[in-house]
């Protein structure tokens, strides 16, 4: 087993990564509240998961709230299936929730925890790869608005986070494969080193050999930690995480969400922020075609489909959050393992960048 230290203060907090941990509640046991547990799940990883987590959790009074799947059910009216259980069964403000599923799950529980009575404790027990090395570490929660994505939502920590890799064995390929886009942004924005390891053991990954999935799970997860650490709020560099992300939401946007998952959205998307750098001179062509078979070697798309041309691109990316109050800003490489937040791009060459990919 790994065991990594998110550091905040007084708020840090452990990530466990190993195989086999849904079987060990010593685990758990430090960082529950009280003697109330609402583990909210949904209705695909409740029957596969959520017997060992109540075993996990034998001395507490557990209650459970399974969710409907799938990204449309991130709202407002699922969350409020959550306060509704809590109320209905007298959880107080020593309770704690525990989230059991991929990001959708985690991010709606999270809120739900940072919002119950101002706030109460919360784990987070992630079982996509892309939950177990991006979004059940770092503290962003929250729903979708019907006007934008991930639009209302807190920074609220969990108490631990419990990367069980044996979850993955059910997971399905694209999911695994969506995962590991984001495990590549790692290596690109902060790891040159990782990089080639991922270059190196990427067969070993799709065929998801334990041993590498641990290994990049738990690089993944430290670089997380040291971004958030260093930026909670995403004041300054916690924005690199977002590296491919604007042209990715453009993508996920422009398709009708759901067709392209996430982190497909994001492999295409990081390709075409490579050819942006490298169109500033800033990163060689040889590195563009790296990034690029290393996402193909991964399962993943590099290019944007065809319906997305220039002008959709352009649409879509001026709604983005993070342009909403000021000029576009975007991720560009100086390197692999060398990533900036700049507002300072040339607009011909990011023209030139959307009409290559469409
Ligand atoms: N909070 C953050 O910092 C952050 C970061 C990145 C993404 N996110 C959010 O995360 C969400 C995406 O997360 P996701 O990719 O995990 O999607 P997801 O939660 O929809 O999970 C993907 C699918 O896999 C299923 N599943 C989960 N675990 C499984 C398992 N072990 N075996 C079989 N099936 C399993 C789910 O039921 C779902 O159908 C988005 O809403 C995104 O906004 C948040
Ligand atoms: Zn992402």
């Amino acid at each position: 087993m790994h065991t990594l230290t998110v550091n905040l203060g007084d708020r840090s907090y452990p990530i466990h990564i190993g195989q086999g941990l849904l079987a060990s509640p010593s685990l758990l046991a430090p960082h529950i509240h009280g003697r109330q547990v609402l583990v909210v799940s949904n209705e695909t990883v409740a029957p596969l998961y959520l017997e060992h987590v109540i075993a996990l959790l034998a001395d507490y009074d557990v209650d459970t709230v399974i969710l409907p799947d799938g990204e449309q059910y991130k709202n407002l009216e699922t969350l409020n299936t959550i306060y509704t259980a809590l109320l209905e069964h007298r959880f107080n403000r020593g309770c704690t929730l525990a989230a059991v599923g991929g990001g959708v799950v985690g991010d709606i529980t999270g809120f739900a925890a940072a919002s119950y009575q101002r706030g109460v404790a919360f784990l987070q027990i992630p079982t996509t790869l892309l939950a177990q090395v991006d979004s059940s570490v770092g503290g962003k929660t929250g729903v979708n608005h019907p006007l934008g994505k991930n639009m209302i939502g807190a920074f609220h920590q969990p108490g631990c986070v419990l990367i069980d890799t044996d979850t993955l064995d059910t997971l399905d390929d694209r999911q695994l494969s969506a995962g590991l886009a984001e495990v590549v942004k790692y290596g690109l924005i902060h790891d040159a080193d990782f990089f080639v390891w991922l270059e190196q053991n990427i067969e070993a990954l799709k065929a998801r050999d334990k041993q590498a999935l641990s290994h990049a799970i738990a690089r993944s997860c430290a670089i997380k930690a040291e971004v958030v650490a260093g930026d909670e709020r995403e004041s300054g560099a916690r924005a690199l995480l977002n590296l491919g992300h604007t042209f990715g939401h453009a993508i996920e946007t422009g398709t009708g969400y759901g067709n392209w998952l996430h982190g497909e959205a994001v492999s295409a998307g990081m390709v075409m922020a490579a050819d942006l750098s490298a169109r500033h001179g800033w990163l060689s062509r040889q590195d563009v075609e790296r990034t690029a078979a290393l996402l193909r070697l991964a399962g993943l798309p590099v290019t944007p489909p065809a319906e997305m041309s220039e002008r959709r691109f352009l649409d879509l990316m001026a709604v983005d959050k993070k342009s909403l109050d000021s000029g576009l800003r975007l991720i560009l490489l100086r390197a692999i393992g060398t990533a900036e937040v700049t507002a300072d791009f040339r607009p011909e060459l990011l023209r030139a960048t959307l009409n290559a990919a469409s």
